[in-house]
C-alpha cells in the first residue's frame, strides 16, 4: 500500500500544477470515517452530490440542497488533513447568476472550510466561472456528461458521439479554461474527445469515463469497494466488494444472536473478583 506523507493540504495551485505530470487521484468522500481512510492516499477528495444516490437513496442528484453538502463538507475536512477537499455546489443553488453562485460558495467555504468548489457547466458558466475566480472562489469545473442537467439531456449517456457534441465539448473547455476554471472534470465522454480537450486545455483534466487521456481521474467510493451489488457503470473497475462483505457480516451476525452466540462472555460487563487477602 503506497501513501504519502505530508505537512499541510495540498493546495489548489499544487493541483493545478500537475497538468501533464503524475497523474492526479481522487476518490468521493461524504463520511469522517470514510474521508480519514482516504485521505493519505488522495491529492483530492471530492464531496460530491452524488451524495444524492449513495447515501440518501435518491434516483438524481438535483435533491441535494445546500445545507446536506455543508454538512457532509464540514465532516470531510474534519476528518483529513493532507487532501485538497472540494465541495460539489448543488443544482438550483448556483445557475441563476455569478452573484447567487458567489453567496452560495463562500458559504459552502465558510462553512465547511474546503478549498474549492465545484460546478457544472462550460460555455454557459463562463462569467460565474468568471466571477468566483476574480473573488477568491477556486473552481474546478465539470463538462462533459453533466448529471444535473439529466432532465434536458433526457437520461445518462455518454458524450461526444458525434462532431457537434464533440466540438461543444472543446469549446466548454475552452471556455471554461479561459474563465478561470482551476480544472476541470469531464463525465463520460469519449476518448478521442477527451484527447482532445486534454491536450488543449492548459489546467488539469480530471476523468470519470472519460479514458486514461486525462491529466487524473476520480470515482465515486462506493462504487470502487463494490457497495452497490446490483449496478456497476461501465467506467468502473472494483477493487473491493464491501457490499458482498457487509452482508455476510450482517447475516452471521444475525445467526449469532438468534442462537444466542452473541454477546458471549468475553463482550459482557461482570463485577471484579474480589482481591484474595494476604
Ligand atoms: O458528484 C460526484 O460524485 C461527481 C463525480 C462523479 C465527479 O461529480
Amino acid at each position: 500500500m503506497t501513501s504519502t506523507k505530508r505537512q499541510g493540504r495540498i493546495s489548489v495551485p499544487e493541483l493545478r500544477a500537475r497538468k501533464g505530470g503524475e497523474p492526479i487521484v481522487s476518490l468521493t468522500a461524504y463520511s469522517a470515517p470514510v474521508a480519514e481512510l482516504l485521505d493519505p492516499h488522495m491529492d483530492f477528495l471530492l464531496v460530491g452530490d452524488s451524495v444524492a444516490m449513495v447515501i440518501y437513496g435518491m434516483d438524481s442528484t438535483l435533491g441535494v440542497t445546500v445545507d446536506m453538502m455543508i454538512a457532509h463538507g464540514k465532516a470531510v475536512v474534519r476528518a483529513t488533513k493532507q487532501s485538497c477537499v472540494i465541495v460539489d455546489l448543488p443544482f438550483g443553488s448556483y445557475q441563476e447568476s455569478p452573484e447567487q453562485a458567489f453567496r452560495t460558495s463562500a458559504r459552502i467555504m465558510a462553512e465547511t472550510g474546503c478549498q474549492a468548489v465545484k460546478l457544472e457547466g462550460g460555455v454557459e458558466m463562463a462569467d460565474t466561472v468568471r466571477f468566483l475566480t476574480e473573488r477568491g472562489v477556486p473552481v474546478l469545473a465539470h463538462i462533459g456528461l453533466m448529471p444535473q442537467s439529466v432532465n434536458t439531456a433526457g437520461g445518462f449517456r455518454a458524450q461526444g458521439r458525434n462532431a457537434d457534441e464533440s466540438a461543444r465539448i472543446v469549446a466548454d473547455a475552452c471556455a471554461i479554461e479561459e474563465a478561470g476554471a482551476f480544472g476541470m472534470v469531464i463525465e463520460g465522454t469519449m476518448e478521442d474527445v477527451a484527447r482532445a480537450v486534454t491536450e488543449k486545455v492548459t489546467v488539469p483534466t480530471i476523468g470519470i469515463g472519460a479514458s486514461p487521456e486525462c491529466d487524473g481521474q476520480i470515482l465515486v467510493t462506493d462504487d470502487l469497494v463494490g457497495m452497490f451489488s446490483t449496478f456497476k457503470p461501465k467506467f468502473v473497475k472494483r477493487y473491493a466488494e464491501l457490499g458482498e462483505e457487509l452482508q455476510k457480516a450482517a447475516a452471521a451476525y444475525a445467526a449469532d444472536v438468534r442462537a444466542r452466540r452473541f454477546p458471549g462472555p468475553e463482550q459482557c460487563f461482570h463485577p471484579k473478583a474480589p482481591q484474595a487477602a494476604e
